[in-house]
């Protein structure tokens, strides 16, 4: 008897259909490609890039949150908040926090800050770790203490200076000159770096070392354990492994919650119908 007739009774006929077809679709959906787009990328210069954050035109959307979208420029990692543009120089993800300048300190002549920085509607909140530095424009006294010129913004009439509030406002006379200005404008330094010698430095190099913000969002780190990728995607968190995204880590074993098939016990039910099937016909045959 010939295998193909063997084989390829109708009934049989079907479920081979069935399964090679579901087998098909299994593979297009699970060869882990969103786990491949996922893989940290960097810009250059800066650090390595990886959920929440990702790289537009680089990596997928799918592989971060939308507010933690990056754009490369010039090699640098820049984000963009509260109207301005940051550049990112560090993000520590085992505590889910990031270093990062106004991009202005590089970009401006004179990189001083136009205005205080806003963090709402962002998923990202100060750090304890940063000190007050005030910009004072404006004034109309020139104060006798120790401050940080900041000449760029001074025209004839007016004077211009920065400060640590907490250090200065122990000296008296600064409070007349103070006064004498608009409304300062906060810049958060993460001054724990490099203490000892703020003193010896000017306004922009103080600003260049940056501030630290901690960010909200799901731990990737038990997803990342089980040697996923974490991502975003239909609003959902998910964890893409090599075989496909799971919903939390990749060992979960679960195929993802949403899909409508489940096509994992799909294939392996239909394998197993394949199975019964051809055993039926094998016994059949040789009962024939
Ligand atoms: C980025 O990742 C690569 C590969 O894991 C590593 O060799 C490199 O040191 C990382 N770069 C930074 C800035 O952490
Ligand atoms: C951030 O701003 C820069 C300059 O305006 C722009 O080129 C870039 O596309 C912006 N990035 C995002 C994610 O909006
Ligand atoms: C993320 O989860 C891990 C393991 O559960 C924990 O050690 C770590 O502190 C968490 N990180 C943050 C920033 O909550
Ligand atoms: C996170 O860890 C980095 C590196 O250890 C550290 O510099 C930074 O201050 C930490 N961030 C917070 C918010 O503690
Ligand atoms: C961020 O830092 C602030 C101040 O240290 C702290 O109160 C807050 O809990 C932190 N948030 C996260 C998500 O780590
Ligand atoms: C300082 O005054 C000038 C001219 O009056 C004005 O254009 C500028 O916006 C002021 N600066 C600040 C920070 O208020
Ligand atoms: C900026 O923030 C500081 C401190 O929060 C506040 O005193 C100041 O009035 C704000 N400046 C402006 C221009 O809103
Ligand atoms: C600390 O300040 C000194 C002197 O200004 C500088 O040489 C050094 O690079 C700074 N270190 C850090 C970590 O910023
Ligand atoms: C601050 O110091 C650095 C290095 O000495 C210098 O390049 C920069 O022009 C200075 N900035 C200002 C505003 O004086």
């Amino acid at each position: 008897m010939n295998l193909q007739s063997f084989m390829c009774g109708a009934h049989c006929r079907q479920s081979v259909l069935v399964f090679v077809f579901t087998n098909l679709v299994y593979q297009a959906l699970s060869d882990g490609t969103q786990y491949e787009a996922c893989v940290p990328r960097n810009c250059g210069y800066g650090p390595n890039i990886s959920y929440p954050f990702w790289i537009s035109g680089v990596q997928e959307s799918y592989c971060g949150y939308p507010n933690f979208e990056i754009t490369c420029i010039e090699m640098y990692p820049f984000l963009n908040f509260s109207d301005s543009e940051f550049i990112i120089k560090d993000i520590f993800y085992a505590n889910h926090s990031f270093l990062l300048v106004n991009a202005l300190v590089y970009q401006d002549s004179c990189g001083a800050p136009p205005r205080n920085i806003s963090l709402e509607r962002t998923p990202f909140n100060l750090c304890s770790a940063n000190a007050d530095f005030f910009f004072y424009y404006n004034c109309t006294s020139k104060p006798t203490g120790f401050t940080y010129p900041v000449d760029c913004a001074n025209d004839y009439t007016h004077n211009s200076f920065a400060l640590f509030p907490d250090k200065a406002f122990q000296e008296m006379d600064l409070y007349s000159a103070i006064s004498s200005c608009d409304s300062p404008v906060s810049v958060p330094v993460d001054v724990n770096a490099n203490i000892t010698s703020l003193a010896s430095m000017n306004y922009t190099e103080i600003l260049e070392m940056g501030f630290l913000l901690n960010w909200t969002a799901i731990n990737c780190s038990n997803c990342e354990g089980s040697e996923g990728r974490c991502g975003f995607e239909n609003n959902k968190f998910v964890c893409f492994c090599q075989d496909g995204p799971h919903s939390q880590t990749c060992n979960d074993g679960k195929c993802i919650a949403e899909s409508i098939l489940c096509l994992r016990f799909l294939t392996e039910a239909s394998y197993l119908l394949f199975c019964m099937i051809f055993h039926l016909y094998v016994r059949r045959d040789s009962v024939d």
